[in-house]
């Protein structure tokens, strides 16, 4: 009998998900009006604590939400870390403003020092705002990634941010449940923090609406404006009254229903991550070739995606590796291709990136969904303990 798959992640619905749906159903409010919309987006912002929440389609809505209400607009110049997926450099785009990008530290996230040095060394402060002088164009905005549940040096960039004069938008999409655990943030949510935080509840983040996202701030006005522009900026809904343009962005009551009752879990789900990221740890202790990187934010962390590194870059040996565990049934993957190095982004500013690209050549996302089993998560270690041996043999043949 051939070995059933082991996924990377599945959503875990176990809690209240079908009661709030059918009830969602039953009294037909369905779209993007209906009382779990306010219910879900009241119990985010008191779970992170932060003044109001706006709940949407998508992170990429969220993300891109937040830059057009901050101000960031054609030709602005937008920090982002080319260690990332996507949506959070096409929601510059979105904009018609440019992406400039940045290293990552040593736990994948957005590098601060050359965040400081770029902006010190390369950029002028004139009449309020900052201005990258080779260019003369306009720095707007940070976009910092709290990477697979690890956490951005968040101290050192919003110092930065304040003396520059930039907002800073924090991509929270992958690190719901975080807590910063050092410096003058502790004790806050991640996504809190910033001007505004963005969250997803994608397919296969801690907590899904099959898709969604939300923005969190403690500042009521920016996010009424967004909750506004994310109804096509409605004025008056009798007489389709519109004083600004805007998207049809909001969140579905249905989706609403569902993310409600997800949140009702996410404590639990993070005790799951916690224990299975352990799990991995100690099984992977003796392993040769490559070790589970740590978090850096500790327990933190939300711990949402763990990361498999080979002790040498060597994207041979990473694709074999990816193989192997796809032969037995294994679902695992590369991180993210380099957003500076993708086609639509070639022609925008990088700065060097000697860490993310030895990250791209070593690291591998292996399961850690909340439905792993013990079994499945020793069969996952059982197949990259062995993978040492069999690769040995191969390097050797070859
Ligand atoms: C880092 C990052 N930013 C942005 C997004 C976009 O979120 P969504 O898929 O909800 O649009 C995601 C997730 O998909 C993500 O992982």
């Amino acid at each position: 009998m051939s070995e059933s798959l082991i996924p990377l992640s599945t959503p875990n619905f176990r809690g209240n998900e079908k009661k709030y749906v059918n009830e969602a159903i039953d009294t037909e409010w369905v779209s993007t009006a209906g009382a779990f919309i306010g219910r879900f987006e009241q119990r985010m912002a008191d779970k992170l604590s932060v003044r109001q929440a706006c709940a949407c389609q998508s992170g990429t809505a969220g993300l891109h939400l937040c830059l057009r209400h901050f101000g960031v607009s054609a030709g602005d110049l937008v920090l982002v870390p080319t260690l990332t997926f996507i949506a959070t450099i096409n929601a510059v785009l979105y904009q018609s403003a440019e992406p400039v990008f940045f290293d990552c530290d040593e736990h994948l996230c957005m590098d601060p020092e050359q965040v400081g040095a770029y902006l010190e060394r390369e950029c002028r402060l004139e009449g309020g705002r900052t201005v990258e002088t080779a260019s003369g164009k306009t720095v707007k905005a940070i976009v910092p990634v709290h990477v697979f549940g690890d956490h951005c040096d968040m101290d050192r960039l919003m110092d930065l941010a304040e003396r520059f004069h930039l907002a800073v938008i924090e991509d929270a999409t992958e690190s719901l449940g975080g807590v910063f655990t050092r410096g003058r943030y502790a004790g806050r949510a991640t996504g809190s923090v910033g001007h505004a935080g963005v969250l997803s509840f994608n397919g296969n983040k801690i907590i899904t609406t099959g898709g969604g996202g939300m923005i969190v701030s403690n500042d009521a006005p920016a996010v009424e404006h967004m909750r506004y522009l994310s109804q096509q900026a409605k004025d008056d809904a009798d007489y389709f009254v519109h004083e600004e343009w805007g998207y049809n962005y909001r969140m579905t009551n249905l989706q609403a229903a569902l993310g409600l009752a997800q949140l009702e879990e996410l404590d639990g789900f993070l005790e799951i991550k916690r224990q299975n990221y352990a799990r991995y740890r100690e099984k992977l202790a003796g392993c040769s070739y490559g070790e589970l990187l740590p978090f850096g934010s500790g327990d933190g962390s939300n711990r949402w995606f763990y990361s498999f590194a080979l002790r040498d870059p060597d994207p041979g040996k990473r694709d074999r590796l990816l193989r192997y565990l796809g032969g037995r049934h294994i679902q695992a993957r590369p991180i993210w291709k380099l957003n500076h190095t993708q086609t639509p982004f070639r022609q925008y500013r990088a700065m060097d990136c000697p860490r993310a690209l030895r990250f791209y050549d070593r690291v591998i996302n292996i399961p850690c969904g909340t439905n792993l089993t013990a079994e499945q998560l020793d069969r996952v270690c059982g197949a990259l303990l062995a993978f040492g041996g069999e690769d040995r043999g191969y390097s050797q043949r070859s």
